[in-house]
């Protein structure tokens, strides 16, 4: 979406993932501290995003949104000076429909979505300083038409206040289900691509809930081709640091998003992060690779169920190559300079885990214990575009 903002996918933190319906404003001035002190602000994580159940489930007498009276005592104002006094930025949760997610599946009260009142809520966001909005389709229902209408309304409405707030969609990947999924480039910043995340390397979805890591990441990569800047495809908030996974599982998790120019949204407690967790969140090479400026998403050269190899182009013509060991046992994954679009005889290759810099003729090869992920920035010779997926069939909807 060409309204200045996710220019690179967006960093920052959500409550969802860790915390549910249990937050106040005590705890997110708490986490945007730690995000400060922990050193992540200054990676990049900027937006830190307050997901469902932060509703008053009335509006005022003119219909405005409240925050919830209990929870969010000091208002929704006062939260988003607090967090832009940090330096971070302020993200919200809001449906296009009547009811919230926790408000439709489970039992937080109201049905405070925006539905019929867009313009206004979109004007409440802006008064309230809200840099990032998250609107979430909460219904099994809707076709494709309906939902590409109704999020174009809410991203018309936000262009209007003139403040420029990152949009953030998910469709429930209700096409996903019963079609090729759509590019949402027009319509949204970034949009999501499977049902929700879950703490957990494979659960065996394909497509439906709860969906692990490797499980996502096998319906993300045919999108290579529709990221670009200011449109990335979002697999959901990361589960590093939450304890589901073992650390090369958690390490491929983190790796791979950035690959696949995905938001890195962390979604771990960051008042209390093991030193493990540390690492990964803060790989800085990783993180140079997905915020590269020229916003590829790392397309497909290799993919069998024991091995994927992707490659992403970078701005100054260095590629990023992501060696993934799918299987159960150490192997060892290959590629070469050619395969990745790369011409010439000598490359230098950059292991974005440990900075080792090793010389290369043209293999691109390592060992990778199993679940693991290697990735190297590789440079030297003459770079043309890696293969981009042609499987991908856009689903041909207007939005207005
Ligand atoms: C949906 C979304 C989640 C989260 C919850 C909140 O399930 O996919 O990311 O926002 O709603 O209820």
């Amino acid at each position: 979406l060409e309204n200045g903002v996710g220019r690179t996918p967006p960093m920052g933190w959500n409550s969802w993932n860790t915390f549910g319906c249990n937050i106040n404003e005590t705890l997110i001035r708490q986490m945007a501290d730690s995000i400060v002190n922990s050193g992540l602000r200054d990676l990049g994580y900027q937006y830190v995003v307050v997901d469902d159940c932060w509703f008053n489930p009335n509006r005022d007498s003119a219909g405005n949104l409240q925050g919830d009276p209990t929870r969010f005592p000091s208002g929704m104002k006062a939260l988003g000076d607090y967090l832009h006094g940090k330096g971070l930025k302020f993200g919200l949760y809001e449906v296009p429909l009547d009811k919230t997610c926790a408000q439709y599946f489970s039992s937080y009260p109201g049905a405070t979505g925006s539905q019929g009142h867009e313009a206004q809520d979109a004007r409440q966001f802006a008064a309230w300083g809200v840099d990032y909005l998250k609107y979430d389709w909460c219904s099994p229902t809707g076709t494709i038409n309906d939902q590409v209408s109704t999020f174009a309304k809410m991203r018309d409405a936000l262009a209007a206040t003139g403040r420029p707030i990152l949009y953030s969609i998910n469709s429930n990947s209700i096409h996903a289900k019963t079609g090729p999924q759509r590019n949402w480039g027009d319509v949204a910043n970034i949009w999501r691509t499977t049902e929700d995340i879950t703490n957990a390397w494979d659960t065996g979805q394909s497509n439906g809930y709860p969906m692990g890591i490797k499980n996502i990441v096998d319906v993300t990569v045919p999108l290579a081709g529709y990221a670009k800047p200011g449109a990335f495809n979002d697999p959901d908030m990361m589960e590093v640091g939450r304890g589901g996974m073992t650390d090369t599982e958690m390490r491929s998790h983190f790796a791979l998003w950035a690959m696949m120019a995905s938001p890195l949204i962390a979604g771990n407690d960051i008042r209390n992060m093991d030193t493990a967790t540390q690492t990964i969140l803060k790989n800085a090479r990783l993180i140079a690779i997905n915020q590269d400026t020229l916003g590829r998403q790392a397309s497909s050269v290799v993919a069998d169920t024991n091995q994927r190899v992707l490659a992403k182009r970078l701005a100054n013509d260095d590629v990023a190559v992501a060696l993934f060991n799918q299987s159960g046992a150490t192997r060892t994954v290959s590629t070469t300079a050619a395969a990745i679009g790369k011409t010439g005889s000598a490359f230098t290759l950059v292991d974005a885990w440990t900075g080792a810099t090793t010389s290369s003729g043209g293999t691109i090869s390592a060992s990778v214990p199993a679940h693991g992920t290697v990735v190297y920035r590789v440079s030297g010779g003459t770079s043309g575009e890696p293969p981009v997926p042609t499987s991908t069939t856009l689903v041909s909807t207007s939005s207005g």
